[in-house]
């Protein structure tokens, strides 16, 4: 990897609540590009790890783009559901990512497993891969995690995906109620980031 400060990124993401949140993480003197400009399909995500998707979708923009890229893979793992949907997330919201069926899906599975789990406190934890690759092959991924537990119903209409259903440790508010920035300077994201914030 270089030890050069990042001055441009290309940031491979086809998701807008989480190009949002990344580009917001980076320094505001970074030239940013993104898919708004670009338009590269995403690559198909075949890996069974954070890492190795976060890897994948990394190196294929960056290799498409020819520019330093920075990914995210992320998900939610709920640890009564054998930690589901994990690095399956996007996936349950189905083709259209609608992610009214993704948490109407997760408090169906959550009842086959228990019909009395409203009376619980159901653990899960948001977790987000992000690594930077650059043009000549290097890269670096690092993890983040927040840890929390699952809202007995939707609430809130900030954010995106599963932020309606999951409240972080110590707190009341599902990511979904809570201002952005709050969640921002909270969440798995900003964990990661922490993390390979140096290079910029
Ligand atoms: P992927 O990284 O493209 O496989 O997508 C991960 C999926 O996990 C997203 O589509 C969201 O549904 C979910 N996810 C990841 N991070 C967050 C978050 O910060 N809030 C809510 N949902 C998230």
């Amino acid at each position: 990897m270089s030890k050069k400060k990042i001055k441009e990124i290309f940031i491979g993401s086809n998701n807008k609540g989480k190009l949002k949140e990344i580009a917001d993480l980076l320094p505001k003197s970074l030239k940013i590009y993104s898919n708004l400009d670009f338009k590269i399909p995403s690559p198909a995500e075949t890996g069974t790890t954070f890492t190795q998707n976060s890897l994948l979708k990394a190196r294929y923009f960056s290799k498409r783009t020819s520019k330093i890229c920075l990914s995210d893979d992320s998900g939610i793992e709920i640890d009564i559901l054998d930690k589901a949907p994990g690095v399956y997330s996007a996936d349950w919201s189905g083709k259209k990512r609608n992610f009214n069926l993704a948490i109407k899906k997760v408090y169906k599975e959550i009842s086959k497993k228990d019909k009395n789990w409203k009376k619980k406190r159901l653990s899960a934890r948001f977790i987000c891969v992000l690594t930077i690759f650059w043009p000549n092959g290097k890269f670096i991924s690092k993890i983040g995690k927040i840890e929390g537990r699952i809202s007995n119903f939707k609430r809130g209409k900030n954010g995106f995906g599963y932020d309606p259903i999951f409240i972080p440790k110590g707190k009341r508010l599902t990511f979904g109620e809570m201002d952005p920035y709050k969640k921002y300077s909270i969440d798995h994201r900003f964990n990661a980031f922490k993390k390979i914030k140096k290079f910029f």
